[in-house]
């Protein structure tokens, strides 16, 4: 069975490339490398000891996307491809719509076209109204705070209104919460350019030396230790849902959203401290202010996964913060 992952070269792209090979699915990757590097596919390679095809386009161009539909028969599609930078995206509105939306829309006229049915795509915890709940269900109101939210949101909807006029297709909108961690190897792993803006790869970069300290973005929230708390789950097991979400395909038409987290909430001094543990490494933090749009708390429902996929996160903190640990001391440049 041969399966196409959009932006196949990135964080969890490359993570769930890895997955698929050591359970012996044929891969197909399509990336054009703008936020990801070339080195990946080699790595890719050497940990799963297998070879794959993979084309250097946008998918947002439809006939250059056309040619992998063309040439490869696919059977399902895993779309990662797209913006995922918060605050870029508040900065730089259209760009993320015309990149991200137009990238779910050509995908969506594509499988049309030649007759795939089947689709797993990369949403977001950023689509629900955190401000509601702590515990969020599939059934919490969804609203956003920001761009990158949006094309999220949007997306889905453009999916799910794909599979009510399509009803031979097979969705399912993945809502991630925080991936973090890293293949056990370390040669693959979460790489962003310039200044992290997530946690994880910030507080890495604090204990290679790149950058001096950590930021804690607010101490006055309504939870424990008065910092952020938020569901972080090892992008291994991530990837694993992506393979689970592969079966339910199989066996269902129409679209439906899943969450994939822990279900556990930690802080922001938790992941602290949990790190440091792991590397044995200090990591130096001031208290900030709050960073705008950021809530005091949420955590996953992981109820409908464990129904539905029979999927459920293994991983604890230790080896998220271990993982993130070992990439960055294997890798202190990067790629
Ligand atoms: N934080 C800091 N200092 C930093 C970075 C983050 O204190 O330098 C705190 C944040 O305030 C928050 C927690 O660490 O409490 C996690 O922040 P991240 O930026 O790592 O993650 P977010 O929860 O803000 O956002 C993540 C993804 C988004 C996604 C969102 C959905 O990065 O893509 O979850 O819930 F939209």
């Amino acid at each position: 069975m041969k399966i196409l992952l959009t932006g196949g070269a990135g964080y969890i792209g490359s993570h769930t490339a890895v997955e698929l090979l050591n359970k012996g699915y044929e891969i197909v990757i399509a990336d054009n490398f703008s936020n990801s590097d070339p080195k990946v596919l080699d790595r890719i390679k050497q940990i799963t000891n297998k070879t794959f095809v993979h084309y250097e386009v946008d998918v947002s161009d439809y006939n250059a996307f056309e040619k992998v539909f063309i040439k490869e028969k696919i059977d399902t599609v895993i779309h990662f491809a797209g913006y995922k930078a918060v605050g870029e995206s508040v900065k730089l509105p259209m760009m993320y719509y015309e990149n991200n939306l137009m990238a779910t829309i050509t995908l969506i006229n594509l499988m049309n076209k030649y007759g795939v049915e089947n689709c797993i795509f990369s949403s977001s915890a950023a689509v629900y109204d955190s401000s509601v709940a702590r515990l969020l269900t599939e059934e919490t109101p969804l609203s956003c705070t920001n761009t990158y939210g949006y094309t999220k949101l949007m997306s889905e909807q453009i999916f799910k209104d794909a599979a009510r006029a399509n009803p031979r297709l097979s969705i399912v909108l993945l809502r991630y919460f925080n991936p973090i961690g890293s293949h056990e190897s370390g040669m693959i792993g979460d790489n962003p350019n310039g200044i992290p803006n997530n946690l994880l790869p910030f507080i890495t970069r604090v204990a290679i030396g790149k950058l001096e300290r950590l930021s804690v973005f607010g101490n006055d929230y309504d939870t424990r230790d008065g910092t952020g708390v938020r569901d972080y789950i090892h992008v291994v097991d991530l990837a694993l849902g992506h393979i689970a979400a592969i079966d339910y395909c199989k066996e269902h038409k129409g679209a439906i959203a899943i969450n994939l987290g822990t279900g556990k909430g930690y802080s922001v001094l938790e992941i602290v401290h949990a790190f440091e543990k792991a590397s044995g490494r200090k990591i130096p933090y001031v208290f900030t202010a709050r960073r705008e749009g950021d809530v005091d708390e949420y955590y996953a429902s992981t109820t409908l996964a464990k129904q539905v996929l029979g999927w459920e996160a293994k991983f604890g903190i230790e080896q998220m913060c271990a993982s993130a640990w070992n990439w960055q001391k294997q890798n202190p440049d990067g790629y």
